[in-house]
């Protein structure tokens, strides 16, 4: 039996944490087992790579280098995890994705989007989600809404420019592929995103 894999994207602020902790509330009080992890890390191994990538020790780091971490992360996260609980027929939840290497690697550092996806098909063949729900806010929004930057890492530091790539990067991708991609408009209150993502996850028939 084959499960379902779900992940979630969006920019830095614009309320992801938030929205997974109402989700994981919803399908616990309906009943649905699901499991949950996050990138980079979800086992031992990812999240000594996450350790290594968000140190903000770590400045010289290449940009090469840091998305290799990423793909590295990711490979040792499937293999372990993701793989053998979908092929179990479990629903899985990740919190970023493959889409995040895109957008931040590819598109706001410049490594471009055909660097990544050769990167990341090398090391797990093109294992791609059945639905990505992505937090569309804008950083100008999420800065504003955050009350100024969180620059707890060194990801965090790059500025609203690196920022805005980031979510052009995003744009492009729910463009590119609109079947996988949910596009949830996150500047309401969380409970009306929290409703949105519940009914696109309804929608495509997965809870
Ligand atoms: P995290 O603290 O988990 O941030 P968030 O709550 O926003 O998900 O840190 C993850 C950071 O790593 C985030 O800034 C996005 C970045 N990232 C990439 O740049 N590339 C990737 O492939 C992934 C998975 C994350």
């Amino acid at each position: 039996m084959k499960g379902k894999f779900i992940t979630f994207e969006g920019c830095e602020g614009v309320g992801k944490s938030r929205q997974i902790q109402l989700l994981e509330e919803y399908l616990i009080k309906n009943g649905i087992k699901y499991y949950f992890t996050r990138e980079p890390g979800g086992t031992e191994i990812s999240e000594q790579i996450r350790a290594i990538i968000l140190d903000g020790k770590n400045l010289a780091m290449t940009n090469e280098c840091e998305a290799l971490l990423y793909a590295a992360a990711r490979v040792q996260l499937i293999k372990e995890e993701i793989e053998p609980r979908l092929n179990r027929g479990e629903l899985v939840f990740c919190d970023r994705y493959v889409d995040s290497s895109l957008a931040y690697q590819g598109k706001a550092r410049g490594l471009g989007y055909d660097f990544i996806k050769a990167i990341n098909s090398y090391a797990f063949n093109g294992f791609m989600p059945d639905l990505t729900i992505f937090l569309n806010l804008s950083p100008e929004e999420a800065f504003k809404r955050k009350g100024g930057a969180d620059i707890a890492d060194r990801v965090e530091l790059s500025g609203i420019e690196f920022h805005r790539k980031v979510y052009e990067g995003y744009l492009e991708l729910a463009r590119e592929n609109p079947n996988r991609f949910s596009v949830i408009d996150a500047s309401g209150t969380k409970e009306q995103t929290s409703g949105k993502i519940i009914a696109a996850l309804k929608e495509k028939g997965i809870i």
